[in-house]
């Protein structure tokens, strides 16, 4: 059976399918293949490791005729279409859990990073112009006694949420569901969007992409920040409307922002690159050597649970 692999995976869990029994066809370059390419690519596959850059749709799985399970190496799988997969009896799974630590700590390396003006701090030392300390250098915000408003209460929200809270932040968070949990634990507030927006003094994007959540932080939501409030994106760039974001940040309504995904990613819009008030990643939440590699893990018994007539480890439900 062939396991079509579609990046440079950690090369552990690749060559453990191998040793399995499986033809592994990987592509190797950093591009990621067109979608002619992959439906190409795919049309003997039983199996394939798929990143976010491959979109799973309809055409494709209709190329695949002896597809079984598609393994998404991420936590999110919004380049699939699962229903159409779920359809034509094609089994997603995905990476969650594996990945929670990893990218809870990113966001708050972006959120104290816009705090204490961290990049600006960095640039001003290589342009030499550290002339001494100074009073009123580069102030930032404090986080103690603080609110962070949390949106998208899940695991990684849950765990960067305890983070913060470790800084001395009060916690606030917007999910669909009650998070009891977290309020027994750090005693968090659940709050309507609009209202969290309003008294959040930092906020952080942790709901995945999907119908639902597309635009939901609008334009009219982003209005409603304090002007000392921070914005950290780890999720996905279409949760947010980063025209609406953008413009705060050059008009200063807002403080700063830490971008780790991005509406049109690979391509930024270009007016960031004129904002000295944000922090730019790119796309590195799940990215500690760690992490990577037990995905990969992860992601080869995933494929080779599902080939092997077995339930798969972590299935996405439709
Ligand atoms: C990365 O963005 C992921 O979904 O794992
Ligand atoms: C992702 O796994 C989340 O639930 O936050």
């Amino acid at each position: 059976m062939k396991v079509l692999i579609t990046g440079k995976l950690p090369a552990a869990a690749e060559e453990r399918l191998r040793q399995s029994g499986y033809e592994i066809d990987r592509h190797d370059e950093d591009a990621p293949l067109t979608p002619e390419a992959l439906r190409e690519r795919a049309k003997d596959a039983d199996g394939m490791i798929t990143l976010l850059a491959d979109k799973i749709d309809e055409a494709l799985l209709e190329a695949a005729p002896r597809l079984k399970v598609v393994a998404n190496y991420a936590v999110g799988y919004n380049n699939i279409d699962v229903k159409a997969a779920t359809a034509r009896g094609v089994t997603i799974t995905n990476t969650p859990d594996v990945l929670t630590a990893a990218t809870a700590d990113l966001a708050a390396a972006l959120a104290l990073a816009c705090a204490r003006r961290v990049l600006e701090g960095d640039a001003l030392m290589r342009a030499g112009k550290f002339t001494g300390w100074k009073p009123d250098m580069l102030l930032g915000a404090e986080l103690e006694d603080k609110t962070v408003g949390v949106v998208g209460a899940g695991r990684i929200g849950s765990a960067f949420a305890r983070r913060m809270a470790g800084f001395g932040m009060r916690v606030a968070y917007f999910n669909r569901s009650r998070n009891e949990r977290l309020e027994r634990e750090l005693g968090a507030e659940r709050l309507e969007l609009a209202e969290l927006m309003r008294r959040a003094d930092l906020v952080s994007l942790h709901v995945p992409l999907s119908e639902e959540t597309r635009g939901l932080v609008s334009a009219e939501m982003i209005a409603a920040l304090k002007p000392t409030a921070i914005v950290v994106n780890t999720a996905r760039g279409e949760v947010i409307d980063e025209k609406a974001l953008i413009d705060a940040l050059k008009n200063r309504r807002i403080f700063a922002a830490g971008f780790d995904v991005y509406e049109n990613e690979p391509n930024l819009n270009p007016d960031l690159f004129e904002l000295t008030n944000v922090v730019l990643l790119p796309h590195l939440g799940s990215a500690t050597k760690e992490t990577r590699d037990v995905m990969a893990d992860l992601a080869a018994r995933n494929v080779a649970a599902v080939l092997n007539g077995e339930t798969p480890p972590t299935p996405v439900e439709e």
